[in-house]
């Protein structure tokens, strides 16, 4: 199941990002895509539609919303990539702004997302990336885990008030080597000395499938989220069979 000749507004794109594995693909597929990220500029993506916006705030929505409506008329497909931990930290010493923060990044930008596809679709679907954060308890992610399950509850939810119009689903992934975590895991070898390899293995080996997730690894089933007229207020778990 794939998406062609649809009009797709992806957020969070960045490079070696899963929105970006989802963009490269959609593209060649004939569709007319549009990207936003916070700090996104011209030359991050040359040639394609792009677009800079605070998606955890009404006035990023609005103006995200405008220039949607300008580029492409309407939209048929929103995936949302916005999103991250932004650090770990102790659970008991986590602080509300930080939490606030969290909380703003991961699921008050698709609360917004969502309100505004009601104004940007007549009929569509949206697809949020979740995480198997939302599932476990990740102790030094806390905050991201309490975002991600309330996404998890906002989907289920939201279903119900979408349709029949418009479906709302999630794709919920385990670790994936995006080249900001490979970033991050040459940055702790260096420090500690473990080899590169070895801070990678360990993070699979809490999966049956024990396999290194690519951010396009995604892309079919973000596609089957989106385009399947069966489904809405589900998440597909990606998580490689992890034993919660
Ligand atoms: N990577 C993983 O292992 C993993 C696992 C499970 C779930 N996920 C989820 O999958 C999604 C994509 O992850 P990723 O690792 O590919 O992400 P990433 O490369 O870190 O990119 C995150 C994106 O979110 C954008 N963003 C952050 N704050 C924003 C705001 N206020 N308004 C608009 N955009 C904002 C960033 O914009 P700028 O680039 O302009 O800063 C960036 O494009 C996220 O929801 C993440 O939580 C990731």
């Amino acid at each position: 199941m794939i998406i062609e000749n649809k009009n797709i507004l992806i957020t969070g794109v960045a490079l070696g990002g899963i929105g970006e594995a989802i963009m490269n693909k959609l593209i060649k597929q004939n569709n007319q895509v549009l990207i936003t990220s916070l700090k996104m500029s011209g030359d991050r993506f040359p040639g394609i539609k792009s677009f800079s916006s605070d998606c955890t705030t009404e006035k990023g929505i609005d103006r995200l919303n405008e220039w949607a409506k300008t580029e492409c008329g309407s939209i048929d497909i929103i995936i949302n990539a916005i999103g991250g931990s932004l650090a770990s930290k102790n659970p008991l010493e986590i602080n509300p702004a930080f939490f606030d923060r969290v909380i703003k990044v991961n699921l008050t930008s698709a609360i917004l997302l969502t309100q505004m596809a009601t104004k940007v679709m007549t009929t569509g679907a949206i697809v949020h990336i979740v995480s198997s954060s939302a599932y476990e308890a990740s102790l030094d992610k806390l905050s991201y885990g309490v975002a991600k399950a309330g996404l998890v509850y906002y989907i289920r939810s939201m279903a119900q008030v979408l349709a029949p119009q418009i479906r709302i689903n999630g794709v919920s992934p385990t670790y994936v080597f995006t080249d900001r975590h490979n970033r991050e895991l040459k940055k702790k070898s260096e420090k500690t000395g473990v080899p590169f390899e070895d801070l990678s293995s360990q993070r699979i080996t809490k999966q049956l499938l024990q396999y290194p997730l690519l951010p396009e690894d995604l892309n079919e089933m973000i596609e089957f989220a989106a385009m399947t007229p069966l489904m809405t207020g589900k998440i597909l778990d990606a998580s490689l069979g992890r034993i919660f």
